[in-house]
């Protein structure tokens, strides 16, 4: 498998446009499974050792391809995204998250981890923060992935007709997430979830 120059992406920090917002009380609305460790070889995946660097965007995306074995396909049984978290190390987590017709995630970072995310059935539509400051926007097709640095921000949603699946890889595991919005002012942070709230999923 190959990756295209614009699956990797360099840019420029939230922060020098953005200010951390006060931690609020959420409610996020979520169904989330967690299976036992997958039993895949990761030494064999990403050669990991006990005390590496975070894996690359280039390795989390070979992850996240390979972890495509490990769930399954959307059945449409959720009338909102639900989650599946197939591996948590202390060096990366996989999550497989099942996009019903219409779902997405607004504008957000990945609390300043690496990641990447394997198209499996069906595609998603993406608006990432690009170079120019603006959003660029893409199709992701099945088979297909994205791979980002720890400064990418970016919506994702399903804009098909049918369920989606997609299998998602992190490293280090994420902290949080802050989501904004964008307008004419830039990239404003709205609010940060923790992963230690009841209701944390990617
Ligand atoms: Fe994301």
């Amino acid at each position: 498998m190959t990756i295209a120059n614009d699956q990797l992406m360099t840019i420029a920090s939230p922060e020098e446009t953005t200010q951390a917002p006060e931690r609020p009380a959420i409610s996020v609305p979520h169904t989330a499974v967690v299976h036992p460790p997958s039993g895949l070889s990761l030494a064999a995946l990403v050669g990991l050792r006990p005390g590496r660097p975070p894996l690359t965007p280039a390795a989390l995306l070979e992850v996240a391809r390979a972890y495509v074995s490990v769930t399954a396909p959307n059945q449409g049984l959720f009338d909102s995204r639900s989650y599946e978290l197939l591996e948590l190390t202390d060096d990366f987590e996989v999550w497989a998250i099942h996009w019903p017709v219409g779902g997405q995630l607004e504008l957000h970072d990945h609390g300043g981890s690496s990641g990447a995310f394997w198209v499996a059935h069906g595609s998603l539509h993406e608006s990432a923060l690009a170079r120019h400051g603006g959003l660029r926007q893409r199709r992701v097709e099945p088979s297909n992935g994205v791979a980002f640095g720890p400064d990418y921000i970016h919506d994702v949603v399903n804009l098909g007709p049918a369920p989606v699946t997609s299998v998602h890889a992190y490293s280090p595991p994420m902290p949080g997430m802050t989501f904004y919005r964008h307008g004419p002012e830039g990239f404003v942070a709205k609010r940060t979830e923790y992963r230690d709230e009841p209701s944390w999923a990617p």
